[in-house]
């Protein structure tokens, strides 16, 4: 891989140890995949965030980095935090998994991280151009950033992200180079109508399944998608498959028509989605042995002020079961606009909880016992029942709030 002068003397150690070794991490994964030299990066996105995926290796690695005199020098976002960032006591987080959490904080803030723990960082201060080289980990803001915005980032890995934040820079690889861009395999969707909120998620969830890591391009989406709407698509996809990127033609910027997503490319695969399709992996995904509710929890990918009000105006002043939790997971923004907008307390008031800053799967919620978990994400779907214990039913939000307030499934 070609280094400029520079480059090479930060190699050497010009610049201290932790772009040191950055630059040589960076290098060698320049190398493997080829790449022809490093380019500038507009942003990071670090999921070296939560005690629950990072253990005490990752918790160490961070501190060693900060120690060596780490320090991003490109705006940088990071994922949920690990537990409930207002009330982790509240939340039953165990004492020790908070001093972990506490520890992994202290030392990526040393390196200097925006702290809006979230995996929407899209919607904040970390809102990317159309164009723009980025090095995101968190795999649904890396598929929605390619699919949605048309900004440019491979999936990254924690330690990797880190060090493409200490260099601003990160090898010209994959999704970084337009050839590489360009669809693969053909969705025809046969829907005749706007798909509905959980749609959307079940549509991700099985496009995941069907491409892995392939481009896939959509053929036949009506009507408009909302944001959320896409936000959950992403999410579900790069969950049950590694999807990065997805062309939905007339939607998503670089497939304004059918052979712009393609470009040189032709279909090497094709295959067609139906409602019914659709119906049928609801059905699939959801593993619940009877009609309790005992746990509601949606925001994955993190609720936005819009989806924290459709529950509100959903509850229309009704009570959430004494048996069952609701709990909302958001980010920092959205919470201020809910509490400013006296969104927050008409929720609470109805027994929903607030959930700062973290999420179901990466916080501890295996103390609380839940057997059973509703939800209108397909990622949260995806990997509940290994990282929450519980069983899970995926719903739309409307039967999700309906359950809340009855304790159980409506037939
Ligand atoms: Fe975000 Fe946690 Fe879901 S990080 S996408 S809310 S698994």
């Amino acid at each position: 891989m070609y280094l400029t002068d520079e480059e090479k003397e930060i190699l050497n150690g010009s610049r201290g140890e932790a772009p040191q070794l950055a630059m040589e991490i960076l290098n060698k994964i320049g190398e493997i995949n080829e790449a022809e030299r490093l380019i500038p990066i507009q942003s990071v996105h670090l999921v070296l965030h939560a005690y629950k995926s990072a253990f005490d290796a990752g918790v160490e690695a961070a501190e060693k980095i900060a120690g060596m005199g780490g320090e991003f020098v490109v705006p940088t976002t990071i994922d949920p935090y690990g537990m409930d960032a207002e009330d982790w006591k509240g939340a039953k987080t165990p004492e020790h998994y908070a001093q972990m959490q506490i520890r992994l904080e202290n030392a990526v803030m040393k390196m200097g991280v925006l702290p809006v723990w979230t995996c929407t960082p899209y919607y904040g201060f970390n809102a990317p151009r159309f164009g723009d080289n980025l090095a995101w980990s968190e795999s649904s803001a890396v598929a929605y950033a390619n699919t949605v915005i048309g900004a440019r980032t491979n999936r990254q890995t924690a330690i990797v992200d880190i060090c493409c934040g200490i260099l601003g820079k990160t090898p010209e690889t994959g999704m970084h180079l337009k050839e590489n861009r360009y669809g693969e395999v053909l969705i025809r969707l046969e829907a005749h109508r706007p798909l509905s909120s959980w749609e959307y998620p079940a549509l991700g969830y099985l496009l995941g399944k069907k491409l892995g890591s392939r481009i896939g391009v959509v053929q036949g989406m009506q009507g408009e998608p909302r944001h959320e709407d896409l936000k959950s698509l992403c999410a579900a996809s790069a969950a049950s498959g590694s999807v990065t990127l997805l062309h939905i033609v007339g939607v998503t910027p670089e497939a304004r028509t059918l052979e712009e997503a393609f470009g040189p490319n032709k279909p090497a695969e094709e295959y067609v989605v139906t409602l019914e399709d659709l119906a049928a992996l609801r059905e699939d995904i959801s593993t619940n042995k009877d009609d309790k509710v005992d746990f509601v929890a949606l925001g994955c990918p993190h609720y936005t002020i819009n989806e924290m009000v459709r529950v509100d105006e959903l509850l229309k002043g009704r009570k959430v079961h004494p048996d069952t939790a609701f709990w909302i997971y958001a980010n920092s923004y959205a919470i201020d606009l809910a509490e400013k907008m006296g969104i927050r307390k008409s929720l609470e008031e109805a027994g929903v909880v607030i959930r700062a800053e973290t999420c179901m799967i990466i916080s501890p919620v295996a103390p609380w016992g839940f057997k059973t978990m509703m939800t209108d994400s397909g990622k949260c779907s995806y990997y509940g029942p290994a990282e929450c214990g519980t069983d899970i039913i995926f719903a739309g939000v409307e039967e999700c709030v309906e359950a809340a307030v009855s304790g159980r499934l409506s037939k």
